[in-house]
C-alpha cells in the first residue's frame, strides 16, 4: 500500500498509454489484434485491461476481464456496445474516464423501449433478453468472441445443449441468431415497435433526473408530446441548479406553449 502511494505520488494517477508499447512484451497478441476491426476502428487494449503506463514499467498489475464479478466484466463491452433507446449521463460524469473493472451505473443511466427493449445499437440490450443469458450469467460476450483475434466460436451452443433438445442442423447460429440476433430465440422473431414509453435497464438506472433526461432526448427527436410530458413531469421538481435540467425544461415548455 505504501509502495504504491509513493508511486502514485511520484507519477501520478495510471494514465492511457496506446498500443504500441505493449508490443515489446505481449507480441503475439498485438500481432493479432492490429488485424481485427476493433483495433482498425481504434479500441484500445487499455480500453478492455484499464490504463496502463505504469504496468508497461513494470510496477502494476491490470484488469481480465474474466476474472472480474460479473456486472464490471460485461461493462467493458458494454461501455461501447450498449446503446438502448437512450443513455444518459449522470451528473459530472464522462464515459471517456471509464476504467476497465468499473460499473456502467456509476456513469450512466441506461433505458430501453418498453415495447422492443431489443431495439438499439448495441448488441448488450438483445442479449439481455437471451434465455441462454438468463439462465447462465456466466455466459457472456466474450464467451463467444475472441476479441484479440476478432474470431468468433459458432460453436459454443453445442457445449450446453444437446441434440435430443434441436436436432435441426449443425449452423444454430443461422436459424437461432439470425441477422446477428443476440436474443437467440427460439424462432425468428419479426421487428417489434417501440412505442414512447422506456424504462430502465437496471434498478440502478432508475432516477428521476436521468429518466426525465432520457425522455427529453428522445422528444428531441420524435417529437412525441407523451414523451414531452413525462419529461416535464419528471424534471419539473428537480433541484433548479442543474445546467442540463434547466435547459431541458426551457426547451420543453417553450415547444410547450408554441404549440398549435
Ligand atoms: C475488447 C476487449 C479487449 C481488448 C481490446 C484487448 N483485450 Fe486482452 N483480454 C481480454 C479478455 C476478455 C481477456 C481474458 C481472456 C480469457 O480469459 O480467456 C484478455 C486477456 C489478456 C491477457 C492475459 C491472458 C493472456 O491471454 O495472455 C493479456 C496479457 C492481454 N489480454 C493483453 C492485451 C493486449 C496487449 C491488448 C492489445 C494489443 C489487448 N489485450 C486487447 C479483452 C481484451
Ligand atoms: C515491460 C514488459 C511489459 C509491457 C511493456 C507490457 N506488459 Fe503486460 N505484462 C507483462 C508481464 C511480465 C505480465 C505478467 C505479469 C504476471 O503474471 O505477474 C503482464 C501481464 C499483463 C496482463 C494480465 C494482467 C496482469 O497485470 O498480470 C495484461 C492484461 C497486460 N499485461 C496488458 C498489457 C498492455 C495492454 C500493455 C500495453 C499498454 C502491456 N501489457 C505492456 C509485461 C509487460
Ligand atoms: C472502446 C469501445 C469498445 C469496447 C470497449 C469494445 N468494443 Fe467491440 N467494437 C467497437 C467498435 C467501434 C466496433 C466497430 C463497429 C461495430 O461493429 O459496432 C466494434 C466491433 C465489435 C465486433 C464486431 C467486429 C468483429 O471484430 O467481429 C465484435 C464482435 C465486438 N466488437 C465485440 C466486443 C466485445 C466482446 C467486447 C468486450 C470484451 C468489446 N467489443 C468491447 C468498440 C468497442
Ligand atoms: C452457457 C450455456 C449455454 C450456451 C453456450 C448456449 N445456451 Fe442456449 N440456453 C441455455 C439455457 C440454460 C437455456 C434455458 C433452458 C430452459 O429454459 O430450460 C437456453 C435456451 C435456449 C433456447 C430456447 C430459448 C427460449 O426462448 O426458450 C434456444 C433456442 C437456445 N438456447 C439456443 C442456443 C444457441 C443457438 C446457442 C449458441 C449460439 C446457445 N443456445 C448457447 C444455455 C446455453
Ligand atoms: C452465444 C454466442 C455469442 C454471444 C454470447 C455474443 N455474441 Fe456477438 N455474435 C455472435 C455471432 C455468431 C455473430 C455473427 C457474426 C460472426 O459469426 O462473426 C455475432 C456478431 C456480433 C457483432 C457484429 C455484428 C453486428 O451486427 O454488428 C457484434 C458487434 C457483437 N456480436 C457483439 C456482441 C456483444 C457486445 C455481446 C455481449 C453483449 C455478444 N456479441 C455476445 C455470437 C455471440
Ligand atoms: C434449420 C433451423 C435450425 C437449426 C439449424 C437449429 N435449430 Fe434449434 N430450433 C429450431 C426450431 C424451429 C426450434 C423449435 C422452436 C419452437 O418450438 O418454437 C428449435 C428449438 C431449439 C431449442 C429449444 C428446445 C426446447 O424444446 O426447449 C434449442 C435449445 C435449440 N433449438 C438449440 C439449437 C442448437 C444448439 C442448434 C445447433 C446445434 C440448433 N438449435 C440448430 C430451428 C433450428
Amino acid at each position: 500500500m505504501l509502495i504504491l502511494l509513493a508511486l502514485l505520488a511520484t507519477q501520478g494517477p495510471a494514465q492511457f498509454t496506446g498500443n504500441a508499447i505493449c508490443g515489446d512484451c505481449h507480441r503475439n497478441i498485438v500481432k493479432r489484434y492490429a488485424a481485427t476491426t476493433m483495433s482498425r476502428e481504434g479500441v484500445l487494449c487499455e480500453n478492455c485491461h484499464g490504463p496502463a503506463n505504469l504496468h508497461a514499467q513494470g510496477a502494476a498489475r491490470l484488469e481480465i476481464p474474466t476474472a472480474l464479478d460479473p456486472a464490471p466484466r460485461d461493462a467493458v463491452c458494454a461501455q461501447c456496445h450498449f446503446t438502448g433507446a437512450a443513455r444518459i449521463l449522470k451528473p459530472n460524469r464522462d464515459l471517456a474516464r471509464f476504467r476497465a473493472g468499473d460499473l456502467l451505473t456509476s456513469y450512466a443511466s441506461s433505458f430501453i423501449y418498453v415495447a422492443a427493449p431489443e431495439i438499439g445499437g448495441g448488441k448488450t440490450e438483445q442479449f439481455a433478453l437471451s434465455r441462454c443469458r438468463q439462465k447462465s450469467p456466466d455466459l457472456w460476450c466474450g464467451s463467444c468472441h475472441d476479441t484479440h483475434s476478432g474470431k468468433t466460436d459458432r460453436t459454443l451452443c453445442q457445449s450446453c445443449h444437446t441434440p435430443q433438445q434441436c436436432n435441426r442442423g449443425k449452423d444454430c447460429i443461422s436459424c437461432h441468431m439470425p441477422q446477428n440476433d443476440h436474443r437467440i430465440a427460439r424462432r425468428k422473431t419479426p421487428p417489434r415497435s417501440p412505442t414512447w414509453q422506456i424504462r430502465p435497464f437496471t434498478a440502478s438506472d432508475n432516477a428521476p433526473r436521468e429518466l426525465g433526461l432520457a425522455y427529453y432526448e428522445l422528444w428531441t427527436k420524435s417529437r412525441n408530446a407523451q414523451q414531452q410530458g413525462e419529461a416535464l413531469r419528471l424534471l419539473a421538481n428537480l433541484p433548479k441548479k442543474d445546467a442540463k435540467v434547466t435547459s431541458a425544461l426551457n426547451s420543453l415548455r417553450k415547444a410547450g406553449s408554441n404549440q398549435p
